[in-house]
């Protein structure tokens, strides 16, 4: 008989490779291959597709069902999902180790159990006793859950296969898919075929018996569910619960939903007695700023973002000081590298604002990340308010795009952003120009907003002169006059 040969397979991109190396060949990844063993024999030569039933072809018209959908009664959790939790769907829950995901998927195991629905919760990393305790901990002992400690993906079908369609649990957790194993491969747990065969067994499953498939996977080092990518596009939903360590606040974002809108966020406090919902996001990410409340510092600038369907204020924080050095540090938490060096360039080359002598380090208060191109205006404010060492006016908000060319471009969801400023006590905006077509003069009750048409614009609001217009002619930086005036 032929000896089955091993396979060394990537553990960060899944490819499969006859001798072990250093580097993957397909992603570059380094130290990802593993060797594992094929658990059939390739089929080698396919030419036929064998013998099939011929498809019933349909039209795009036609009525579509909406999903069945299931409330957790966790608000935040449901509107990340679509609306609630799909019968017979497949969810992956992923972030990193310690972050909170057992916590937040045993509190939505006791949500759904309050509300009559059948929720199993499998562990393959704790003990009872310990996700008792975290029970205890968290007030959820009575929720009427089912508890299982397993690794067996076999241990666990025969289990819900084993009960009626009226005990059928709504939910099933699987804590975490890198701890199961499926018996006849012989690769470790963990390892790309083992989470790919667990996956493929439990997804199965959830379209059999009408299940919704909750599977956690922690995220390595680099960022990418271990064991690994694979994994992502298998699920009809992938979540990510992210955060910054010694942040209290958690954030759950869809990234992938087959059955809602991705870009949505959920908010959550983390306590000593679990996960909270926050319901009013804004005011938590605007920290000491709010509006008008302390003395007003210099370097910072309240954001009015959409995060999914939801205005979220954030404030924006720079520090600008002089550098030593021959290339001086630009360093972001929160925001893109890249982003940032373009609003410097830009406030260099359209306004007259050189910063290349300094260090810039600029951040997102509150552990959340921004991604919109809005922000840049804010920024932008930041860094000025910071470099001139004043502050920003007093209960201001900003959004805005800024092009290459120093013009500040309208963004979307305009009203609902005001609304929300207005909604926490902010009095003034400084936003791009309304959009062309739209009616003028439209405003949100209680908010003055300014219109700022050029990024130059912006200099006056921090005493200084509006330098210089967008060139016309001549080569950049030809009219640049020395930062010394400017006071930083
Ligand atoms: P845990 O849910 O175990 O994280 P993960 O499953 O992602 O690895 O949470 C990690 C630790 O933090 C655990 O000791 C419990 C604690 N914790 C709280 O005390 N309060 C909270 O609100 C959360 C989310 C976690
Ligand atoms: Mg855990």
């Amino acid at each position: 008989m032929a000896r089955v040969q091993p396979r060394y397979v990537c553990q960060e991109c899944g490819a499969a490779h006859r001798k072990w190396t250093g580097r993957c060949d397909s992603c570059g990844a380094w130290n990802a291959l593993v060797e594992e063993m094929p658990s059939a024999p390739v089929a080698t030569g396919v030419r036929s597709p064998g013998k099939g039933h011929r498809l019933a072809l349909e039209g795009l018209e036609g009525p579509a069902k909406a999903p069945e959908r299931r409330l957790s009664g966790i608000s935040e959790l449901d509107r990340v999902l679509g609306g609630g939790l799909v019968p017979a769907s497949a969810v992956l829950v992923a972030g990193d180790p310690g972050i909170g995901k057992s916590t937040l998927l045993l509190q939505a195991c006791a949500a759904l159990a309050n509300r009559g629905f059948g929720a199993l919760y499998v562990s393959g990393e704790e003990a009872t006793d310990q996700l008792r305790m975290r029970a205890s901990r968290t007030g959820l002992s009575n929720a009427g859950v089912k508890l299982a400690t397993a690794t067996s993906i076999a241990d666990i079908v025969a289990t819900i296969e084993a009960s009626s369609a009226a005990t059928v649990p709504a939910m099933v957790v699987i804590d975490s898919i890198q701890t199961m194993h499926v018996d006849g491969l012989e690769s470790a747990p963990g390892t790309v075929s083992q989470v790919r065969g667990a996956a493929q067994v439990l997804i199965a499953l959830a379209k059999k018996r009408g299940i919704a498939v909750v599977m956690v996977g922690h995220v390595t080092k680099e960022g990418q569910i271990a064991g690994p990518r694979v994994l992502e596009h298998m699920v009809d939903t992938v979540l990510y619960f992210e955060g910054e360590r010694g942040h209290q606040f958690r954030i759950l974002r869809a990234v992938k939903n087959r059955f809602g809108p991705t870009d949505e966020i959920g908010v959550f406090e983390m306590s000593d007695r679990g996960l909270a919902e926050v319901k009013n996001p804004s005011a938590m990410f605007l920290g000491r700023s709010g509006s008008g409340s302390e003395s007003p510092v210099s370097g910072a600038a309240v954001f009015a973002g959409i995060e999914g369907t939801r205005p979220v204020l954030v404030e924006i924080q720079a520090l600008v000081a002089p550098s030593t050095l021959a290339a001086p540090r630009r360093a972001v938490v929160g925001w893109d590298t890249a982003r940032l060096a373009m609003v410097i360039a830009v406030l260099d080359a359209r306004c007259g604002l050189t910063l290349s002598g300094h260090d810039v380090y600029l951040s997102v208060a509150g552990g959340l990340r921004v991604s919109e191109p809005a922000a840049d205006l804010a920024v932008a404010a930041a860094l000025v308010s910071a470099f001139t060492d004043t502050p920003a006016p007093d209960a201001t908000l900003f959004f805005g795009e800024v092009g290459l060319s120093g013009e500040v471009r309208p963004v979307g969801s305009r009203d609902a952003r005001l609304r929300e400023a207005a909604k926490l006590g902010f009095t003034a905006a400084i936003v791009p120009p309304e959009t062309s077509g739209r009616p003028k003069g439209r405003g949100v009750q209680g908010l003055r907003t300014l219109e700022l048409r050029a990024l130059n614009e912006l200099l006056p609001l921090f005493g200084l002169d509006v330098r210089r217009r967008a060139p016309r002619r001549g080569p950049p930086g030809a009219q640049r006059r020395p930062t010394e005036e400017t006071g930083g």
